[in-house]
């Protein structure tokens, strides 16, 4: 839609507790340092989607993925909205709060859940999620705190986000993150939004993957 400026994203802290979100902070932040002192080898190395930033870099970051919940079945980009594929793992009982935090998020349900951390040092690879753009995944990107340096991109244009959670376009622009010279993290929450919540969101007439893009450039609450 010509009304879509990228690089863009649409905060969503004004539908989110932000003094909630922030008062989660230190349980993430210790979840996540036991997490790499005691599961070390179950550590997962986070990966980027299909295409990555030109001169094309590498999709295995030096970044890390822990899965609060797990795929069912065999695992599906696509599945990632799909509520009834996701169960909770071992690691979602570890952080109480952030997972109480969750369930006050206007999803009617949620699906994929996962916190990706880097120790400092390294960047995520610009990159988009899929190229589907009849696809939109309807998702909330969080943080506690502001380490993480995560950034929208497009025709060499950097934004970087600067609220505590967004949801952008994952298909008509890349997204990625800078490295911090600190533990980062943020979480990401993949689900179906309330009814109430859709009720807000329009409807761009062309690129559905493109709605959350649309919003934000659109203006409305
Ligand atoms: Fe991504």
């Amino acid at each position: 839609m010509p009304i879509i400026q990228y690089p863009c994203y649409k905060s969503m802290d004004e539908f989110i507790d932000t003094k909630q979100l922030k008062a989660i902070d230190q349980e993430v932040t210790q979840f996540i340092e036991s997490y790499l002192m005691t599961e070390q080898a179950n550590t997962r190395h986070f990966e980027t989607g299909e295409i990555t930033q030109f001169p094309w870099q590498s999709k295995v970051t030096k970044s890390y993925v822990v899965q609060l919940t797990r795929h069912a079945t065999e695992y599906d980009y696509l599945d990632i909205n799909k509520p009834e594929l996701w169960n909770l793992t071992k690691y979602a009982k570890q952080v109480p709060l952030l997972m109480a935090f969750i369930r006050t998020l206007p999803f009617e349900k949620t699906a994929r859940i996962m916190i990706i951390f880097d120790k400092g040092g390294h960047g995520v690879t610009a990159h988009r999620d899929h190229s589907f753009q009849d696809l939109c995944h309807e998702f909330i990107w969080f943080r506690t705190n502001f380490n993480k340096r995560f950034y929208v991109y497009h025709n060499k244009q950097k934004q970087y986000i600067e609220s505590y959670s967004a949801w952008f376009d994952t298909v008509n622009q890349l997204h990625g993150s800078d490295p911090a010279q600190t533990l980062n993290f943020s979480i990401r929450v993949d689900g179906i939004f309330n009814a109430e919540m859709q009720k807000k969101i329009p409807f761009p007439a062309i690129n559905p993957a493109s709605r959350s893009a649309y919003w934000a450039c659109r203006n409305t609450p």
